[in-house]
């Protein structure tokens, strides 16, 4: 669904994130771990076709389904952002419109997308429905819902717009563990259900191995090692992954057991 290669993204002459070669299957999670600073976040904004709007230059291919993204005219990455490809960052209530109820904001959303018009209040009640939001929900501004409630809407948006990808940048990681635990859980569903790809980026390998299929592992803006979660995990080759690994709180050592 996404083949990345030779993606590269600089700041100036800097080089701040380069992936050889990545691809991501319908159905699949990938999951793209590193400490803050090694180059996530602007990786997928180049996935997006969003690095240019912070001052980035992209070269290399990003494709969807088989369409280059890279150097694509801003208003066809616009039609596919959003529907093809959607993103779930890490603060939404911080990234929609505060002044429009979250109803208006999802029934907007999927106007601009072409979605016709009466099949709209359908996607959003079935949306609501499989993220288990209230549909009183929808009358309320963004600033009077809970940081897991903006989240499950985010993921919600996701699903009434159908989109194939979904890149979700640090979803969990303003989330209290139990809230993140849900939406973990929902993420899971959108790839069971929907057969969505997804690239599923956190600093917490933790909460990575509980989702992804395979995980690239960054640093400093390159990928140190990449393979199925269980190897990673299980056996990683990078002293920098071990690093990682060895940092992940086990249940049972220590700390709140139950
Ligand atoms: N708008 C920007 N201007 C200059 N440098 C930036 C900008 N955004 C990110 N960077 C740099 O790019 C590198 C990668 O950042 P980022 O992708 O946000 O890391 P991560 O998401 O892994 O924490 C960092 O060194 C950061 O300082
Ligand atoms: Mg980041």
């Amino acid at each position: 669904m996404i083949a990345v290669r030779e993606l590269e993204v600089r700041f100036g002459s800097r080089s701040v994130a380069r992936i050889d070669e990545l691809d991501v299957a319908a159905g699949e999670v990938v999951g793209v771990a590193g400490e803050s600073g090694s180059g996530k976040s602007i990786t997928a904004l180049a996935i997006l076709g969003l690095a240019p709007f912070v001052g980035a230059t992209v070269t290399g291919s990003v494709r969807l389904d088989g369409r280059e993204l890279v150097g694509l005219p801003e208003r066809e990455l616009r039609a596919i952002r959003g529907r093809r490809i959607g993103m779930i960052m890490q603060s939404p209530r911080a990234s929609l419109n505060p002044t429009i109820r979250l109803g208006q904001l999802m029934a907007r959303t999927m106007r601009l997308h072409d979605v016709p018009k009466a099949e709209v209040a359908g996607r959003i009640d079935a949306a609501f429905r499989s993220v288990l939001l209230d549909s009183d929900l929808l009358d309320r501004y963004p600033h009077e819902v809970s940081g897991g409630q903006a989240q499950r809407f985010a993921i919600a948006l996701v699903l009434a717009l159908g989109s194939e990808v979904v890149i979700a940048d640090e979803p969990t990681s303003a989330l209290d563990v139990t809230v993140q635990a849900e939406v973990v859980d929902l993420l899971r569903r959108v790839r069971e259900e929907r057969g969505a790809a997804q690239v599923f980026i956190s600093h917490d390998l933790a909460v990575i191995g509980q989702l992804a299929d395979r995980i690239v592992v960054m640093r400093a803006g390159v990928v140190v090692e990449s393979g199925p979660t269980a190897t990673v995990l299980g056996a990683p080759a990078a002293a920098y992954t071990r690093e990682l690994v060895a940092a992940i709180p086990r249940i049972g050592a220590g700390g709140r057991g139950g």
